[in-house]
C-alpha cells in the first residue's frame, strides 16, 4: 500500500513533519509513506494549469497514484497554511486527481487546541467540488495533537508520547481498513 503525506509546514524542525517521519518508520510494515515536495510547487495560476511545471506533474502523479493520502499540517491563523492550499488547489483542478481519494488529517501544535480549527476548515475545502476526497469519518480518528513539545524527543525529532501513539495506532488501522473497503 503506497500513502502519500501531504506536510502543512516548510519549516526544517517541524513538528508536523517529524510526525510524518514517525508514521513514516512506525508503520513501514503496513504501507509506504512518501512526503509529497510541495515547496517545489509554483504558486497556482489557472493560466499554467494545462501546461504546467514538471514539478506540479511529478506531484499530482504521485497523489493519484496514490492508495490514500494522509495530510500532516499544523493551524494558521486558525486555518490551513497557504503551502497547503496552494497544493490542494493544484490537485483540485485539470485531472482533479483527488475525486474519491482515501483522506485522513493529522496535525500537531505546540499550543492548547490541536489544530482543530485548521481541521474543521480542511474539511470543507475538501469536500469541494474540485477535490470531493473520501474522508475518514472524524468520530475517534481526530488526531489533534497539542502541547508537542512534551510529545516528541527533541533529540530524535519523533513523537515519543505513549498514549498519543497508542490513538495513532488505532486511527492509522482504520485508515488501512477505510482504504480497504
Ligand atoms: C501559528 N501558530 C498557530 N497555532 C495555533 O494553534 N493556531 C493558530 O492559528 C496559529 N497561527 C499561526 C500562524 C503563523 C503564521 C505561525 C508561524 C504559527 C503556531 C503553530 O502552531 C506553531 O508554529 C507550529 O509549531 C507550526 O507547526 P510546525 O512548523 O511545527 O509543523
Amino acid at each position: 500500500m503506497k500513502i502519500v503525506a501531504i506536510v502543512g509546514s516548510l519549516r526544517k524542525g517541524s513538528y508536523n513533519l517529524q510526525l510524518a517521519r514517525t508514521i513514516q518508520e512506525r508503520y513501514k510494515d503496513k504501507f509506504e509513506l512518501e512526503v509529497a515536495d510541495i515547496r517545489s510547487l509554483p504558486y497556482f495560476d489557472q493560466d499554467e494549469e494545462n501546461n504546467p511545471s514538471n514539478a506540479v506533474i511529478d506531484y499530482k502523479k504521485k497523489v493519484s497514484q496514490a492508495d490514500g493520502v494522509l495530510i500532516i499540517t499544523p493551524e494558521y491563523n486558525w486555518s490551513i497554511p497557504g503551502v497547503l492550499k496552494n497544493a490542494l488547489d493544484w490537485l483540485s483542478r485539470v485531472d482533479k486527481v483527488m475525486i474519491g481519494k482515501p483522506v485522513m488529517i493529522t496535525g500537531v501544535t505546540p499550543g492548547m487546541l490541536g489544530t482543530i480549527r485548521a481541521q474543521l476548515h480542511l474539511r470543507e475545502i475538501l469536500a469541494s467540488p474540485g477535490i470531493q476526497a473520501k474522508l475518514l469519518p472524524p468520530a475517534a480518528n481526530e488526531v489533534v495533537i497539542n502541547a508537542a513539545g512534551q510529545k516528541f524527543d527533541e533529540a530524535t525529532g519523533r513523537l515519543t508520547d505513549e498514549p498519543t501513539l497508542q490513538f495513532v495506532d488505532g486511527a492509522v488501522d482504520r485508515f488501512i481498513s477505510f482504504i480497504r473497503h
